[in-house]
């Protein structure tokens, strides 16, 4: 089986950028949202992309050209999904839409078709359950903002075929990542790794152990970081960082119990950047 048409359902932060990889890739993407608005400016994200990318000398003329042919945009799902390949799935983070997604998708994709998933914390076997080609499903998580970003960590559930983990990671591999491949635990490797060190930080600031500034700088400059773990939580979004811990916390126990500074700079709807602040201010 060769991957040619790539459905991505969701073209928010992640789906865009995903579509952007996938038709830089060659693979002919469509990129399926309800909102209109939202279609418009992932188009408009990808043709801002490709100029940035040929100033950089990143892409060159043609691959820009090519990479805008191969990128559609669509409302209806059944009949771009009718046509795919494989499947990528970036809608909000919510059980009920992912699996109604996944079960109209079920039913009008071709048999061959594979599901992916770019969810931080839903397993992939649940996933699988709500399609009748769990062999098929899995779990493949991009970084923010994708086009930079080098990772996919591909995370296999239960029912999920090695030949499927194979043609993910040949996908993968075309849109220019590099992959690894994780078992199924909450927070795979990343999200866990990124949320302890992230919530050790709110810790010591609470703790008086350093100012924010200095925890970053300690962690960039001592530590090989590109970023210090305050500015990051910033930059993802305190609340998005507060409902992973809780997940973990539920999941895994105690250690991942979020620091009391945190729920409280959340709860004073300090955001991060999105919000103009958060440990840090930010101009609008
Ligand atoms: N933002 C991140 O940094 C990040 C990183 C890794 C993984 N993720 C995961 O990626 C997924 C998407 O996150 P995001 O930040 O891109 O979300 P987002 O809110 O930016 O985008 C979601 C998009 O889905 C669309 N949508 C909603 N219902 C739909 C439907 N029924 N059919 C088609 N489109 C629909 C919305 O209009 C929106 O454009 C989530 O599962 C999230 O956990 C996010």
């Amino acid at each position: 089986m060769t991957i040619q048409n790539v459905a991505v359902v969701g073209a928010g932060v992640m789906g865009r950028g995903i579509a952007y990889a996938s038709a830089l890739a060659g693979f002919h993407t469509t990129l399926v949202d309800v909102s209109e608005k939202q279609r418009r400016d992932a188009y408009s994200f990808a043709e801002h992309t490709t100029q940035k990318g040929i100033k950089k000398e990143k892409i060159t003329e043609s691959q820009a050209k090519d990479l805008l042919a191969n990128l559609t945009t669509s409302s209806d799902l059944e009949s771009t999904v009718n046509k795919a390949d494989l499947l990528i799935e970036a809608v909000p983070e919510k059980r009920e839409l992912k699996k109604k997604i996944l079960e109209t998708a079920d039913q009008h994709a071709p048999e061959h078709t594979l599901f992916a998933s770019n969810t931080s914390t839903i397993s992939p076997t649940e996933l699988g359950s709500y399609t009748n080609r769990a062999s098929q499903v899995v779990v493949m998580h991009f970084f923010n903002p994708v086009h930079r970003m080098p990772l996919v960590e591909i995370v296999k559930g239960l029912e999920t075929s090695e030949q499927t983990v194979d043609l993910i990671k040949f996908s993968s591999e075309k849109m220019g990542k590099e992959t690894v491949e994780v078992n199924e635990f909450p927070g795979f490797v990343t999200s866990r790794i990124s949320a302890l060190v992230g919530n050790e930080a709110f810790h010591m600031l609470q703790e008086g152990v350093a100012t924010a500034e200095d925890i970053d700088k300690a962690v960039r400059l001592g530590l090989n970081y590109p970023m210090g773990p305050l500015e990051l939580g910033d930059l993802v979004g305190l609340d998005a960082r507060l409902n992973n811990l809780k997940y973990l916390h539920e999941t895994l126990g105690e250690k991942y119990r979020p620091a009391p500074l945190l729920e409280q700079l959340v709860q004073a709807g300090r955001l991060g950047k999105k919000s103009g602040r958060g440990i840090y201010k930010y101009n609008a």
